[in-house]
């Protein structure tokens, strides 16, 4: 069971001695995060949350998952940003099918999406899954307005105390406020973990829970990163050494770090990838734009920008070395196409050589690359990757010199909207 950092394609782009330049300042980041003496630090939470989860909690969530797949035909996850993209990420990476399906609702305002949305509760039998840290929310506050309004229409008030769940804060909020008057279940987010670290709390342990995922194993991997990910050695930490190798190239111009992964079900890794590291570090006019493919795919559209494009990028592969399934390529008497060289062997043997040819041809074309690779694509492997990124990112923020724990951006635009709105 392992994450692996191989920094190969590096060589040329970052030294050894720019990486050592860093020692003393990943200390210093470090003893910031561990001791919350640093930028941000009412916002530490997630640094030994995986050790402070209680055992008693993921055990109540997996009984009340197996209580609501035993009466439910589907999920409806309803949240924005951290409380949406972890759980798509996760669910979407681990593949499974706990045969109730997760519909996601409250993170866009597309009538079309929540027509469907609405279809699926006249037609089965759903549990609501509400999620909001701040509970004001306008995306998922106005999707709940709709779904609570559909959910009261199809069942009793008995039947909606157990078939709408809310994941808030423990006092303040519209949605706490609704979940104590109706008498809906609900789950804490911990005031000193923001949304994008809040995976590991309630927002995403209750959905997938629900889903049927082994938060158990999921929770582990989350304990192994934290133990792993905590020495303050950059030789022997291969987070902090990601953390480092960005913001040397990022001192050299490359300015785009782009994720990119031979495996489709970590398409949502990305996104969530790309909320945590765009929303801590895109501040004071500084930050990496984090951008993602997925190949071969993509290959056949920005392959030739990655190659041959403005040498601003960087590229950090995500590839996973043992896939569940196996797929042999058949042999063709006639060989028309000459592809009977790769017969008998696995279609996952050739996605790795795509993989290595693109490396290589990435950084002869300039793009130097590194790459994260997972065991396998599993709830532990998962949990632990999520904690190398967040450790990651409180490391390379304070590197960068932002405070990697608010995001007062995102605060212009819902301004101007509410405006608009005519909101109080
Ligand atoms: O990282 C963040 O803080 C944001 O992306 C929030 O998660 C997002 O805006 C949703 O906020 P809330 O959970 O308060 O509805």
């Amino acid at each position: 069971m392992a994450i692996t950092l191989n920094t190969g394609y590096l060589k040329n782009f970052v030294s050894n001695d720019e990486m050592n330049a860093f020692a003393a300042p990943v200390q210093k980041a470090q003893q910031d995060l561990h001791n919350k003496t640093g930028a941000g630090h009412d916002f530490l939470g997630w640094v030994n949350l995986p050790s402070n989860t209680p055992d008693a909690l993921v055990a109540e969530l997996s009984a009340l998952g197996r209580e609501v797949r035993e009466n439910s035909e589907a999920i409806i996850s309803v949240g924005i940003g951290g409380s949406y993209l972890g759980i798509r990420s996760t669910l979407e990476f681990l593949g499974g099918d706990s045969g109730v399906p997760v519909y996601y609702a409250g993170h866009n305002m597309a009538t079309s999406d929540m027509a469907r949305i609405l279809k699926v509760i006249e037609k089965k039998n759903v549990t609501v899954v509400v999620i909001s840290k701040s509970g004001t929310t306008t995306e998922p506050a106005v999707a709940f307005r709709i779904i609570d309004l559909a959910m009261r229409r199809k069942y009793s008030s008995a039947e909606l105390k157990k078939r709408i769940i809310c994941v808030t804060d423990e006092k303040k909020g519209a949605l706490r406020q609704i979940a104590d008057k109706e008498g809906y279940r609900s789950y804490i987010i911990p005031d000193d973990v923001g949304g994008r670290f809040s995976v590991l709390t309630p927002v995403g342990l209750v959905p997938l829970a629900l889903a049927g995922v082994d938060i158990k194993a999921f929770v582990e991997g989350f304990r192994a990163g934290e133990k792993e990910y905590a020495n303050p050695d950059l030789l022997k930490n291969a987070c902090y050494q990601y953390a480092v190798i960005r913001n040397v190239l990022y001192r050299k111009g490359k300015c785009i770090e782009m994720m990119a992964s031979f495996y489709p079900n970590v398409q949502y890794v990305c996104e969530w990838w790309k909320q945590l590291y765009g929303e801590s570090e895109g501040k004071g006019g500084k930050g990496i734009f984090p951008a993602s493919t997925i190949l071969s795919t993509d290959l056949h559209s920005m392959g030739q920008l990655m190659q041959d494009g403005m040498r601003n990028i960087f590229e950090t592969f995500l590839m996973i070395d043992n896939v569940l399934d196996r797929v042999s390529i058949p042999s063709q008497a006639e060989d028309t196409d000459k592809f009977n060289c790769v017969a008998g062997k696995d279609l996952d043997w050739v996605n790795k050589q795509a993989y290595k040819a693109t490396s290589d041809a990435h950084y002869e074309g300039g793009v130097p690359n590194l790459t994260i690779t997972l065991d396998k694509a599993d709830a532990f492997h998962i949990g632990q990757l999520y904690y190398f990124f967040e450790k990651g990112v409180g490391i390379s923020g304070y590197l960068l010199g932002v405070n990697p724990f608010d995001q007062p951006g995102v605060e212009a635009y819902k301004k101007k909207m509410f405006v608009l709105l005519g909101k109080k």
